[in-house]
């Protein structure tokens, strides 16, 4: 294939929108890397000041700068991998030229290596092995409890991520039904009365967001999808992509479809290099079988929806760092209020939504509200994927009724731990919860309310189980150590914060215990108080968790007495 010139590129990239990230790419997998010259001709024919994308492109870890960098290998050493061999086998890798890359979402599978645009594994800790990720390996199993569920419903019928076979098994009837029976409004209130909420982690109510959406001033209005999945022990969104990509798709045209939205962006996190091409494809087929495009299923509603990659960053997640960074801006979170469903991409009204919120949608579209908020348990609305792994006889995605009991999960669905061990911790929310352990794994039910009365929060609900012999100092201090790089250092508290409290864990610091409670509780409590996004306001939950359930090893921790 013959390679296209800078002009030609840029060319291509400058009347596209939100072109940075796209451009940045199309020259880092022309060279292998982006060249001092590559960043000039990008800032001059996208007319960004060069010191601005010099800070920019710097801030993102999978952007190289030296020659041969995209084919350096990069190594999994997130909380999870690195129970597994991570370190031991980034070090094995140096003379490769190897470095350490943040969970890479792949946490239920062996410690995966990005070389270039592959997923590799390795065998024997230096021989790779090209993984096959044109054939995705997450495939939930089946549920389980048996209990009915909406997300993966259909994921596990063959052919689910070809628009034919996504007809075939009902696909599109959700917005069949909103686009040829429905006013917008209707739609916008069938979601509301659903009690569906946000998937991402903050839960918040979708049917209200798309409702401030459609009802603000401004055009052309927006929906993201936010597919970052930066969370260490989260890969939910990656197996819906991978198997069931239409029902995000289509989850996102129904949005539009209720909130007026005209255009979508899918933001799609680096390290899903199968994915990216997937959705490409997906893509390209709606256009054709006018799903997507002008006159949508031959209504008057357009809907253009482009995918653009991330390139490893754990705060763009966050949504109005992934804003920025749609935008070409440095990636820091924004300052909210506005919120995005006013002020969001190019300052115009948008909903962002995360993967799972969305594809819960086309299921709930093609039934009354009350069938999927009659699905949670207890009185709590609907369904969560949850993504186990550590300790655990069966890791993988599972779809539970809200308000299941933690351990039902945990031994009856998932085997319980590893033979000859018992489960001693549980993150939440991937790690931004801290952990659960002792008497709240045995009363904790899988819900907000229930998780936050125990300290912690339920999130995105990534959860990675610990047993008896892990130390959970270490675990804390790699938690700590995951946030402490990540903080996008915007604020003060957060970006000097998270440094503290991991050197606290490092064995830095007071040793006379109440000296270092005092001091880590202090921290902790100012960066709740004052960080702006939840970054900041997360990370002192490991450190509280740690002093909760574990007051016995932090003692030893602060004295220096050895375990
Ligand atoms: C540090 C940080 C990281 C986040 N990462 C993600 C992410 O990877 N995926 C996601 O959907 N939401 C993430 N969120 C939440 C988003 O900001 C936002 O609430 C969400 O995308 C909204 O979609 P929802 O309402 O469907 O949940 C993150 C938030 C914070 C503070
Ligand atoms: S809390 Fe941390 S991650 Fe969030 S904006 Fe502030 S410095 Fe950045």
């Amino acid at each position: 294939m013959t390679q296209l010139t800078d002009e030609e590129l840029i060319a291509q990239w400058r009347t596209q929108p939100a072109p940075l990230l796209g451009l940045l790419h199309a020259f880092h997998d022309r060279d292998g890397y982006l060249s001092e010259e590559a960043l000039r001709t990008i800032a001059k024919g996208l007319r960004i000041p060069l010191a601005d994308l010099f800070g920019t492109v710097t801030f993102y870890h999978h952007f190289a700068r030296a020659a041969g960098g995209l084919q350096a290998p990069r190594v999994c050493t997130g909380p999870v991998c690195s129970l597994r061999g991570g370190q031991e086998l980034l070090d094995a890798l140096q003379d490769q030229g190897a470095t350490a890359m943040p969970c890479a979402g792949r946490c239920d599978e062996p410690v995966p290596i990005l070389q270039g645009h592959t997923v590799l594994i390795a065998h024997n800790h230096n021989q790779l092995t090209n993984q096959p990720t044109d054939q995705p390996t997450l495939l939930p199993p089946p549920n389980p409890g048996h209990i009915e569920e909406c997300v993966f419903r259909e994921i596990r019928q063959p052919g689910r991520n070809t628009l034919n076979g996504y007809r075939a098994t009902g696909g599109y009837e959700g917005l069949t039904r909103a686009v040829t029976t429905m006013q917008p409004p209707d739609v916008v209130e069938h979601i509301r009365l659903s009690k569906l909420a946000g998937r991402g982690g903050a839960g918040f109510p979708t049917g209200l967001k798309w409702k401030a959406v459609a009802e603000a001033p401004g055009s052309p209005k927006t929906i993201v999808c936010n597919a970052d999945e930066g969370e260490p022990g989260c890969f939910k969104d990656r197996a819906i992509l991978d198997y069931d990509p239409y029902a995000v798709i289509e989850g996102m045209t129904i949005a539009a479809y209720a909130t007026g939205a005209t255009r979508g962006f899918i933001y799609l996190r680096y390290e899903y290099p199968a994915t990216f091409k997937l959705l490409e494809q997906c893509i390209a087929d709606a256009y054709q079988a006018g799903l997507l495009g002008q006159q949508i299923l031959g209504a008057d509603f357009q809907f253009d929806l482009y995918v653009r990659r991330g390139a490893g960053a754990y705060i763009c997640g966050e949504e109005g760092s992934l804003l920025n960074s749609l935008e070409g801006k440095h990636p820091f979170p924004r300052n909210r209020p506005p919120f995005p469903v006013t002020h969001g991409f190019e300052d115009l009204p948008t909903a962002v939504n995360n993967v799972e919120t969305l594809a819960s949608v086309p299921q709930i579209m093609r039934r009354a509200p009350e069938w999927y908020h009659g699905l949670g348990l207890n009185g709590h609305a609907g369904t969560k994927l949850i993504s186990l792994s550590g300790d655990i006889q069966r890791p993988g995605n599972y779809e539970v009724p809200f308000g299941l009991p933690l351990k039902t999960l945990l031994y009856d669905w998932a085997g319980g731990p590893l033979p000859g061990r018992s489960i001693q911790a549980v993150s939440m929310a991937g790690l931004s919860g801290g952990f659960l352990a002792q008497d709240a794994l045995e009363s904790a039910t899988i819900d907000e309310p229930s998780i936050r009365s125990k300290g912690s929060m339920l999130g995105a609900a990534g959860m990675i189980v610990f047993d008896d012999s892990r130390d959970m100092v270490a675990v804390a201090h790699n938690a700590m150590s995951f946030f402490a790089h990540e903080s996008c250092g915007k604020c003060f508290p957060c970006r000097i914060g998270t440094q503290r409290l991991m050197e606290r864990l490092d064995g830095v610091g007071p040793t006379n215990l109440d000296e270092w409670l005092a001091e880590v509780n202090d921290l902790g409590q100012t960066m709740k108080a004052v960080s702006a996004c939840g970054l900041g306001m997360g990370a002192p939950l490991v450190v509280e968790s740690l002093v909760r359930y574990f007051p016995e090893r932090t003692k030893m921790h602060v004295e220096r007495r050895l375990k």
